[in-house]
């Protein structure tokens, strides 16, 4: 095992709110890839966590009237929160890393400490805009329309004491790097750092902030919090043991063989954390692979734009394993891709139920159905010529592809192309190409299917005194060629694919990665028993309305309880508000207004000794009569308007909020001991 380890990583997600399916889409490739070099026998080490700073959080407490620890403890450990959701999708990480986490706190103190010692980290002056009213800085960039992102308010230039790092002096050795190794990949991100961020000039990077207190304090000058991403790019190596005690894998798993990291963050991972490395003297990772986006209608998810899809959703209705399998095979790793529901049912429908279930279900039934569930004992052994023509010329009736020639053309055809899979296969994963990987399984799932046509058992079976020996071989080949193909979609499907097994009778020592290019490892005598459906065919229609369903039910959960307007900012004069005539008003009457389901008309006694007449569209909160005698609030002085042909001379006063998205209204009732007209002021 010396020298088969493997370190890989995921990025560490922001709790800021739930996580997505792109979040997902990320985890679920490192987990594939990782569960892929251990059944390569790999020592592996998979790591994934939450980084829990910065001013984002912090905001995102404040507003949920929470302390920010409060805030992300909910979001990481609370239900249906990140681990959860990793151990829904059967995410085999061997570590959790959150950066609020005491060693990882105390460990980033003293990488800050290091680089300021080793003069890479110096105090400088920050320069930017900044928000009087809100107390923030902000860099040109930010700014929306110029001014300030949050209140939209002017802004003004200001300057700020704040902590740099020398990241302008490692700008020919990372070009050097980026240019001349494959440290990054897929390649045509490398043309983007070095042409978008290295030629025009690498500045140096500001690495504290005083703007905010939600992050590492920077131990020796009170004030100052560590920059988010020194903090959060550090947790790869301190979740090993880098200075601190917690930990000590550091010598046997750094450097990392690599980190994956969505296409935005490549910048992080491969400027400024191999900078970070050379300070510090460290090897570096041996790569970073940037891989593409989920898209929603062309555009990147996000839960500022309302357009996530919830995994948990997803999972519950097609199953862990489909949805796993289903953004490893339909979206090349290195690209973006558009994420439907439609796609997704439709490649479980495809793949999965016609494909894959059909090979197993048709196959393990018709050993049980031919040979009561055994095979006979020899079956595995290719057929030699004389007696595949013996039984050739024993068939029953013209069966015209049972040639003495074709049987076996089938056979080598079916089994080469099995038993060279794993080869292909590994090229594919080990250029982290998952989805030509799980192309080539299902290029031999498919020719097992057309093998079973070729070669029509049921026909085979109407003599089995003549063809019995064919059949057997005949099924015995599918099982083989199922099981080889099981073995190499365990990193994907791994909890279906133990279900495959124990349905096709492949014992555990015909599970292994050497046995996945050994044809004919599985005994003939294995017992294969036909199981449930593992992947049962889904009805379209029928799932995309029950996803709706279940998507606009989660929405409203997801709403706050209580929701109400924004106060105004703007400001009206005493006397213009005086204007406003607000009196007590006494239900007389109260009716629904024909032809009409929101209006209710109202009769007023409204202490002028005239009745006055209000109409209100009220009618879906109140039912009329329960409003005669009541003492309301109106406004009195509005000029009369014409509602479906009725005149209204005034307004009813309501609150209004919204409970879970819903509106809801209550008329405002006082004392009926206020007499009717009085004033209110
Ligand atoms: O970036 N499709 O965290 P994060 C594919 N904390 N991938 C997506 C995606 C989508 N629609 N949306 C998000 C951070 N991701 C930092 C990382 S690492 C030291 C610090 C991916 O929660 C995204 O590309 O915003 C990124 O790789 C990961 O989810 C975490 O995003």
């Amino acid at each position: 095992m010396e020298n088969k380890r493997y370190y890989i990583t995921t990025p560490i997600y922001y709790p800021s709110d739930k996580l997505h399916i792109g979040h997902t889409y990320c985890t679920v490739a490192t987990d594939a890839l990782a569960r892929y070099k251990r059944l390569q026998g790999y020592d592996v080490m998979f790591l994934t966590g939450t980084d829990e700073h910065g001013q984002k959080i912090e905001d995102k407490a404040r507003e949920a009237g929470v302390t920010p620890q409060e805030y992300v403890d909910a979001i990481v450990d609370g239900q249906g929160g990140v681990r959860d959701l990793w151990k829904l999708m059967d995410i085999s990480n061997d570590r959790f890393i959150r950066t609020t986490d005491g060693y990882h706190v105390s460990a980033i103190q003293k990488i800050f400490k290091k680089m300021y010692d080793n003069g890479d980290i110096y105090k400088g002056t920050y320069k930017g805009k900044y928000c009087k009213p809100c107390e923030s800085f902000w860099t040109e960039s930010q700014l929306k329309d110029g001014k300030c992102p949050d209140c939209g308010r002017e802004v003004q230039d200001a300057e700020e004491e704040a902590y740099f790092f020398r990241l302008s002096q490692y700008a020919d050795k990372i070009q050097d790097l980026l240019e001349n190794t494959d440290f990054l990949e897929p390649r045509s991100r490398v043309n983007e750092m070095v042409n978008n961020f290295i030629k025009p000039g690498l500045e140096d990077l500001c690495v504290s902030r005083t703007s905010f207190t939600w992050g590492v304090p920077v131990d020796f000058d009170p004030g100052h919090v560590v920059y988010v991403w020194i903090d959060a790019l550090s947790n790869y190596i301190t979740a090993l043991g880098y200075d601190n005690d917690q930990y000590d894998d550091f010598g046997r798993f750094w450097p990392a063989d690599v980190h994956i990291v969505g296409k935005e963050i490549v910048r992080f991972h491969s400027i400024i954390w191999p900078a970070m490395l050379m300070s510090l003297g460290l090897p570096l990772p041996k790569k970073v692979f940037g891989h593409g986006w989920l898209l929603l209608d062309g555009g990147k998810m996000s839960k500022s734009k309302g357009n996530v899809v919830d995994p948990y959703i997803l999972a519950e209705m097609f199953g862990v394993d489909a949805l796993r399998f289903f953004l490893m095979r339909t979206f090349p790793f290195g690209s973006d891709g558009n994420f439907s529901n439609e796609l997704l049912i439709q490649t479980i429908n495809t793949d999965l139920a016609n494909d894959l279930g059909n090979l197993v279900s048709r196959t393990t039934a018709m050993v049980g159905k031919y040979f009561g569930g055994l095979l006979p004992a020899g079956c595995g052994a290719s057929q030699d010529e004389g007696q595949l023509a013996a039984a050739c010329a024993r068939a029953d009736g013209p069966v015209p592809f049972l040639t003495a020639q074709e049987p076996e053309k089938f056979d080598a055809e079916l089994i080469t192309l099995a038993a060279g899979l794993r080869d292909k296969y590994q090229a594919d994963m080990d250029a982290y190409a998952p989805h030509k990987a799980l192309e080539e399984v299902f290029a031999v799932i498919q020719r097992a299917n057309k093998y079973i046509d070729e070669n029509a058992p049921w026909a085979l079976a109407k003599d089995m005194e003549a063809n019995g020996g064919r059949l057997a071989h005949v099924l015995y080949n599918l099982l083989e060629a199922t099981r080889i193909c099981a073995i190499l979609l365990i990193p994907f499907m791994p909890g279906s694919m133990d279900k495959l097994f124990a349905q096709i009778g492949a014992e555990a020592a015909v599970r292994t990665w050497d046995s996945a290019a050994a044809w004919g490892s599985l005994s003939d005598s294995a017992a294969p028993a036909k199981g449930e459906n593992l992947f049962p065919r889904i009805d379209v229609d029928k799932a995309l309305e029950e996803l709706e369903r279940r998507e606009a039910e989660a929405k409203k959960a997801a709403l706050p309880d209580v929701e109400v307007e924004p106060q105004l900012t703007e400001q009206v004069d005493f006397d213009t508000f005086c204007k406003s005539d607000f009196r007590a008003v006494k239900v007389k009457a109260c009716e629904n207004v024909k032809k009409s389901s929101k209006l209710l008309k109202f009769t007023l006694d409204d202490g002028t000794g005239t009745d006055r007449q209000i109409l209100s569209g009220i009618a879906m909160y109140y039912k009329p009569q329960e409003l005669v005698g009541k003492t309301l609030v109106a406004i009195v002085n509005l000029p009369p308007r014409k509602m479906m042909g009725q005149e209204s001379c005034g307004m009813l006063i309501s609150a209004v909020h919204k409970e879970k998205g819903e509106e809801k209204l209550h008329l405002i009732m006082v004392d009926d001991a206020i007499p009717a007209g009085a004033k209110l002021c």
